[in-house]
């Protein structure tokens, strides 16, 4: 079942008097509980799609196309107001970046649990109990018990990348959007990272958006999708399970 959809989008950067396109007309289904990749070449557009589905950025007003724009669940972000928008960013969606994004004065526990005061807002009082235990189990899960205290300059990258990835879950997104979750690590640090990706997707059936310029990482998803000149190559990827071809 599709939860994320693009429909015939675009997305148009504008540098004064130089227009930038950057994605045309592309469709995209991201489906419940699969991990899709997106390839593509640096500058290939990758991020500026994963921002767009994720309701970070909003493509372009295209009037031409009556349901062109981004579906959550079958419903149009469009007419969303920017504090909707908000609220179901952080309801439904966990951000994974390539270069972490932690706040270097909060320790590993409160670069966690930040994300859920964005979610609650004053709410939070009411919900912290049950959120630092949430944080707490997943940095345990993800072997940083020793390490909650710990701010951002005292961690390795794959932990810093990990705490990323706890603060990314903390509100049981739907869906995990990962830009280059690797991308800055070492190979085997990245395999690490890789590898609870991996038993996030097996173990709670998590959809994920991994975004990589790397055919080796997007290998290890479902489903990989490539993007060439601001659309994507929908030809089936290796990845895919070869079709028998029935001969009679
Ligand atoms: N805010 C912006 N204003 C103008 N141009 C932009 C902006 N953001 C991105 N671009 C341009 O859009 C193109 C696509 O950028 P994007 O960041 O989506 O690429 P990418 O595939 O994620 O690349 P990388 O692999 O290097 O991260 C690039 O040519 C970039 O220069
Ligand atoms: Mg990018």
């Amino acid at each position: 079942m599709p939860i994320v959809e693009a429909r015939s989008i675009s997305r148009t950067y504008r540098l004064g008097k130089v227009r930038v396109p950057v994605l045309r007309d592309m469709s995209i289904t991201v489906n419940e509980g699969e991990w899709l990749a997106i390839l593509g070449a640096s500058g290939s557009g990758k991020s500026t799609l994963l921002h767009l589905l994720g309701g970070l950025d909003r493509p372009d007003k295209d009037n031409s196309k009556a349901d062109s724009g981004v579906y959550f669940q079958d419903k149009p972000l469009a007419g969303k107001s920017r504090r909707e928008l908000d609220r179901h960013r952080a309801r439904d969606f966990g951000f994974v970046f390539q270069f972490y994004h932690l706040l270097p004065e909060l320790t590993a526990m409160q670069n966690v649990t930040v994300a859920s005061m964005v979610r609650y807002g004053f709410g939070y009082l009411g919900q912290k109990k049950q959120v630092r235990e949430q944080a707490t189990e997943l940095l345990d899960h993800f072997g940083l018990a020793d390490r909650m205290k710990h701010r951002p300059a005292e961690l390795s990258g794959g932990e810093r990348q990990r705490v990323a990835i706890a603060r990314a879950l903390v509100n049981n997104p739907r869906v995990l959007l990962a830009d280059e979750p690797t991308g800055n690590l070492d190979r085997e640090t990245g395999q690490g990272i890789l590898d609870t990706i991996s038993d996030l997707h097996r173990d709670r059936k998590q959809t994920i958006v991994m975004v990589t310029h790397d055919p080796l990482v997007a290998k290890r998803a479902d489903r990989s999708l490539r993007l060439v000149d601001g659309v994507l190559d929908q030809s089936p990827s290796e990845n895919a399970p070869m079709t028998p071809v029935l001969q009679d």
